[in-house]
């Protein structure tokens, strides 16, 4: 018996990086997947989630336009007739100062990161609470947590998403409805790949060495908590940021 054993899971951001390795891992803990993407997902990933969970569908979504998520979801519960997990996966980095950042940019990291989350948790929640049952799990950041320097818009997007978290669990705890997040630390997906130009060698070495471990983490490891957060063993947890980062926020480890 899987942990998700006939569980229908709504993912977005399911065709790249820790969506998709979340989708896969679902998949073999007995789920179906609902992959929602502003592109379909393809290749080995895809097709072997295909292969174990027949039943999983892709869905073209931007997170940003509230009509295009209310017409997914509705062909969602229309093809599986329920949602048992969402999560919230979709989002894009930013970098830059305070005195750099354009209105452009602040508004693209808020409307994907943050207002594309809520969204399509104010549809999903909809039908958890008709269901009453359900389990969200936003994917926030450590930079939600901690600063980081010439990350602004994207600190200020993931804090929002933990504080999100903690709204909605209050707002659902009674219903039968869990909302948790994991704040990952930096991971190896194709967000992070621009890091391995020969240009951002030296801050990509000083990103690892601020993680204990000194490394990045794998999209696996993160698939890894959003899977118990879904999961009924959290039956009791709720409002929680789960912390998946090789130890970057417990604190600096000095080399004497
Ligand atoms: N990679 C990291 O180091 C890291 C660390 C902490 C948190 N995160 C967060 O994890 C989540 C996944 O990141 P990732 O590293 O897997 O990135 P990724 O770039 O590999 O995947 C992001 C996915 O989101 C989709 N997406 C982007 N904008 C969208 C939109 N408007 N509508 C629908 N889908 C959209 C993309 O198409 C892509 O499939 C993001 O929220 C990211 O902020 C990543």
């Amino acid at each position: 018996m899987g942990r998700l054993e006939n569980k229908i899971a709504v993912i977005t951001g399911a065709a790249s990086g820790i969506g998709s390795a979340t989708a896969q891992r679902f998949v073999e803990e007995g789920a179906t997947i609902a992959a929602l993407d502003l592109v379909t997902p393809e290749g080995e990933a895809w097709d072997s989630i295909c292969a174990t969970a027949p039943e999983s569908d892709s869905f073209i979504v931007d997170v940003t336009k509230e009509p295009s998520i209310e017409e997914a979801v509705r062909a969602v519960i229309t093809k599986y007739g329920r949602i048992d997990v969402l999560v919230n996966g979709a989002g894009v980095s930013s970098g830059g100062a305070t005195e750099d950042i354009t209105e452009e940019e602040w508004d693209r990291v808020m409307d994907i990161n943050l207002k594309g989350s809520f969204f399509v948790a104010k549809h999903v929640v909809r039908q958890m609470i008709k269901q009453s049952s359900g389990s969200i799990v936003h994917i926030a950041s450590i930079e939600g947590l901690d600063g980081l320097s010439g990350q602004l818009a994207y600190g200020t997007s993931k804090g929002a998403v933990v504080q999100m978290t903690r709204n909605m669990a209050a707002d659902y705890a009674t219903m039968g409805i869990r909302v948790n997040c994991v704040c990952p630390g930096a991971i190896e997906t194709p967000m992070t790949a621009i890091l391995n130009d020969e240009s951002l060698k030296e801050i990509k070495t000083q990103m690892e060495n601020a993680h204990l471990m000194e490394r990045f983490g794998l999209p696996h490891e993160v698939a890894n908590g959003i899977l118990y957060l879904a999961s009924d063993e959290a039956s009791f947890v709720t409002g929680h940021p789960l912390v998946i980062d090789g130890g970057w926020v417990a604190g600096t480890r000095l080399k004497y």
